[in-house]
């Protein structure tokens, strides 16, 4: 069944079959707990009723239509989204990656519209902003610059919480900087506030666009529904995706004030980005995302997975780390180990960085799944030290 794939991913063997909620189920019937949520994306879970009727319905009606027209839905979206987001304008892709290489485009034309050598994008080590050339080149990891180059240039990377070095980085012919509120791929590390805070006074002063990527702390998954809103800050642009349709590919360029007429006709584009079948999903996370104490539940959520984990005081452990739910267990093994042994208790988690178990449950877990979940995860850190004792 592999043979035919490229060997891109470190597959497990597990073949899935469907889905309810937070629950996954194999094509063997074997049934697993989701603390992966398809790294981030089904916010709802799976098999959503309301969610797999907006598709349905809207896939009976009409899938795509390039963006030469509007539709209803990529139009209530569009309005939608900024409103909630307090955007002013909204540019609409597909993946993660392609939101992140849009907002780049954004800043350069900025930065040059200032001046032609205003085009360098500082963004942070141990950040991940996607796989094309360009985002690979954001990206603050060495891991990720083997066998591509050349790489694009005038990207320039800053240690995260070193003021003083971003003071200096942060020149006349910078447009950009660009960060993640927490660093999701490079292990849940949590940036402090007060650095973010006096990096984007740093960039009013200096008319630098303050630029957020947003792809896996966005929509919902830190309790609110961008996890800039919870730091203070205010990005001129956010990219998102990942859970903004709950499973349909979907991703988005946010921009206000001065950022948010800088695209012009013939400057960028997608052909399937916002078509009316990922609206139609995103506007059903949209409302069940706005609907009353929905985020607060995220975030009482969140609280209570890491108390529960915090309170196995695991030699394994080292620490607990999120906000929401997006939760990073610090290990003193290789977290692929504790992945793999969670498996075998049924339930499926993730690792991110080289030392940090992952977990990121659809939002509407229920507080029974994750006490199960956690448990099990109990389990798994038990079976894995005793392999190490
Ligand atoms: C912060 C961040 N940016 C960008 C990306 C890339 O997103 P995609 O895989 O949808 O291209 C990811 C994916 O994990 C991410 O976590």
């Amino acid at each position: 069944m592999k043979e035919r794939f490229m060997n891109t991913y470190a597959r497990t063997g597990l073949v899935l079959d469907h889905g309810a909620g937070a629950r996954l189920f194999a094509v063997d019937g074997t049934e697993y707990i989701d603390f992966t949520a398809g790294i981030g994306v089904n916010s709802l879970g799976h098999g959503h009723p309301k969610l797999v009727a907006a598709i349905s319905a809207q896939a009976a009606k009409l899938m795509h239509v390039s963006n030469y027209f509007m539709t209803e839905p990529s139009v209530e979206l569009a309005d939608r989204l900024t409103e909630a987001a307090g955007f002013d304008t909204v540019f609409f892709c597909n993946s993660g990656a392609e939101a992140n290489e849009g907002m780049f485009k954004l800043a350069r034309k900025y930065g040059s519209s200032k001046n032609p050598g205003k085009n360098v994008i500082v963004t942070l080590k141990q950040s991940f902003h996607g796989r094309t050339i360009t985002t690979v080149t954001a990206t603050g990891q060495d891991k990720f610059h083997r066998f591509f180059g050349p790489f694009t240039p005038g990207f320039v990377y800053a240690e995260p919480g070193d003021v003083g070095e971003l003071d200096k980085l942060l020149g006349p012919n910078v447009c950009a900087f660009a960060f993640e509120p927490i660093q999701g791929e490079g292990g849940v590390r949590m940036i402090s506030r007060e650095y973010l805070q006096a990096a984007e006074k740093m960039c009013r002063e200096r008319d630098i666009l303050f630029c957020a990527d947003e792809v896996q702390t966005g929509i919902g998954r830190t309790g609110a529904l961008l996890a800039c809103e919870r730091l203070g800050l205010r990005p001129d642009v956010t990219a998102v995706a990942k859970g903004l349709a709950g499973g349909v590919p979907v991703g988005a360029v946010l921009a206000r004030g001065k950022t948010a007429d800088v695209f012009q006709p013939g400057d960028h584009g997608t052909t399937f980005g916002g078509g009316p079948l990922a609206a139609a999903a995103a506007l059903v996370v949209l409302s069940e995302l706005g609907s009353p104490g929905f985020l607060d539940e995220v975030d009482r959520k969140g609280r209570h997975l890491m108390s529960l984990i915090e309170n196995f005081k695991h030699p394994l452990i080292k620490d607990v780390r999120g906000m929401g739910l997006m939760v990073g267990i610090g290990v003193v093994v290789d977290p692929h180990e504790v992945v793999d042994a969670a498996r075998a208790h049924n339930l499926l988690a993730l690792t991110a960085g080289d030392d940090t178990v992952r977990l990121l449950p659809p939002l509407v877990i229920t507080m029974k799944d994750i006490d199960e979940g956690a448990a099990a995860l109990k389990l798994a850190l038990d079976d894995v030290e005793k392999e190490h004792r």
